[in-house]
Formats: structure tokens, C-alpha cells, sequence
């Protein structure tokens, strides 16, 4: 399976940090941003990955990543997504790489203890469709939020402001090649964005999402509050002795 990381959008939230950076390569304790999504793909046995940049700084990725051989990897792929036209929208340019393979997709701010083998392995064996991980979160109204029934998700609602459960959709996403024609299809959302929301929806209409829970911790990092939050866990984890 390939890898697909978003490291797209102007991140607005962090500014006046990503006046002068792209938000990836903010610090989270002692490493770049970016070096997260990379470390969980490979640590999933993910070597082919492609990373998907934007605004100012994108040149700043090639000098600080070049080939990735710092991952183990022989080398790393990029492509510039013009403007912060959403999440599916930086998708979209992944078409081409992943020539008809199975990805998965993880957003460039989502920064986890535990690894995601198990679930890539899981969903490599699953036939078709998507699968999504979740995790409880105390502030649902910031994220997706799946909705449950007899252990399916029936639909998923991005930053409501009554959520319909505590159940957060993570940046961690697994589809199949029809995801580009799904994709393709969506219209820009009330923010003017391609939203992942719709496109995980549109395979719960076609009967075919899955889910796991995500074990152990996790944070976005694109507000100041989570941004400090990912580096006090990492600074937590790095006390342990062993991340997976
Ligand atoms: O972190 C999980 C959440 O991420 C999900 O629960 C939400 O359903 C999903 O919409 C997303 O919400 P955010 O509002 O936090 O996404 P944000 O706009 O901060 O973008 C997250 C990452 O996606 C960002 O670090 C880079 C990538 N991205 C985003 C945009 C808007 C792109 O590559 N291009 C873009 O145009």
C-alpha cells in the first residue's frame, strides 16, 4: 500500500508562526511536525509515500526531507496543491501516485503514540471501501463525529455543534482507488472546502466504511492549544520506553 500525507493549507490558525513556515514544519517538542505522519507510515510498513504541500515554504520540505533517508526511505515523492481548497481537494493530486493502489491517507498535523499496523493490515485485507479510525474526545464539536449504530457508522458530521456522539473522526484515512472519482464529485462545503467529511460519507451511502478505535494518545496540532498539547504528550511518551 502507498502513503499519502496533506501538508497542505496556509494554517491560518498558527499565525503569525506560519507567516514565515509552513505549519509541518512547526516544532512539536524536538522534531518537525512532519516527521510524525512519516515515522507512523513507516512504522506501518508504508515506504512509497507521497507528500502534498502548499503556500509560501513549500521548497522548505525538499531542504529539511530530500529523499527521506533519514526514514529508511529511498525516496520521498511531493506534489504543491495550489491555495487551501480543502482536505479532498489536496487528496485529489494523489491520483497519479497511487496508480489504482490502496493508500492511506494521514493529515500532516496528526500526531499519535501507538502504531497503526495492525489497521493498515486489517484494511489491506478488507476487499474494497475506506476505513476510518476513531477516538472519544471531550470536545467533539472541533472534528468529524461519527454517529454509531449496531457497530456501523451511519454518518459522520464535520464540527457540528451539537455532535451526536463523542466518537472523533481522526486524520488517519484508508481507501481504495474510487476515491479519486468520489472526490471529483464533491461540491466546496459551507467554509468553501472539499471536505473528507463528504467523502467518508459517500462511502457509508455505499455501504462500504469501516472503523477502528485509534489505542493510545492523539492530537491534531493546528491551533496554539493542541499545538502545545501534541509536544507535552510526545515529551510524556519520549519518558517511556518504547512508542508502538
Ligand atoms: O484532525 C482530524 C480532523 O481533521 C477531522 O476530525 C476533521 O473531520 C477534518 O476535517 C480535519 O479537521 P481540521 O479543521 O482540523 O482540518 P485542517 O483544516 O486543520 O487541516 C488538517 C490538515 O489537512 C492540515 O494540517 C493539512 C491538510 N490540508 C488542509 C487543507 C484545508 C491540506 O493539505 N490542504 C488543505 O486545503
Amino acid at each position: 500500500m502507498k502513503g499519502v500525507i496533506l501538508a497542505g493549507g496556509l494554517g491560518k490558525r498558527l499565525s503569525p508562526l506560519t507567516k514565515i513556515t509552513n505549519k509541518h514544519l512547526l516544532p512539536i517538542y524536538n522534531k518537525p511536525m512532519i516527521y510524525y505522519p512519516i515515522e507512523t507510515l513507516v512504522d506501518a510498513g508504508i515506504k512509497d509515500i507521497l507528500i502534498v504541500t502548499g503556500g509560501h515554504h513549500a521548497g522548505e520540505f525538499l531542504r529539511l526531507l530530500g529523499n527521506g533517508h533519514q526514514f529508511g526511505l529511498k525516496h520521498i515523492n511531493y506534489t504543491y496543491q495550489e491555495g487551501e481548497g480543502g482536505i479532498a481537494d489536496a487528496l485529489k493530486l494523489a491520483e497519479h501516485f497511487s496508480d489504482g493502489q490502496k493508500i492511506v491517507v494521514i493529515l500532516g498535523d496528526n500526531i499519535i503514540e501507538k502504531s497503526i499496523k495492525k489497521h493498515v493490515v486489517e484494511f489491506n485485507n478488507q476487499k474494497s471501501g475506506a476505513k476510518i479510525l476513531l477516538r472519544e474526545a471531550s470536545d467533539p464539536q472541533r472534528f468529524g463525529v461519527a454517529e454509531i449504530k449496531n457497530k456501523k457508522i451511519i454518518s459522520i458530521q464535520e464540527k457540528p455543534e451539537k455532535p451526536k456522539s463523542n466518537y472523533i473522526v481522526t486524520g488517519i484515512y484508508m481507501y481504495d482507488s474510487q476515491v479519486f472519482n468520489i472526490a471529483k464529485r464533491l461540491k466546496p462545503s459551507g467554509r468553501g472546502e472539499l471536505e473528507i467529511t463528504d467523502v467518508n460519507n459517500a462511502y457509508i451511502k455505499m455501504g462500504n466504511l469501516t472503523y477502528n478505535m485509534l489505542d493510545g494518545w492523539w492530537s491534531d496540532s493546528g491551533t496554539f492549544d493542541s499545538l502545545l498539547r501534541a509536544s507535552n504528550l510526545v515529551v510524556e511518551g519520549a519518558k517511556k520506553p518504547s512508542r508502538k
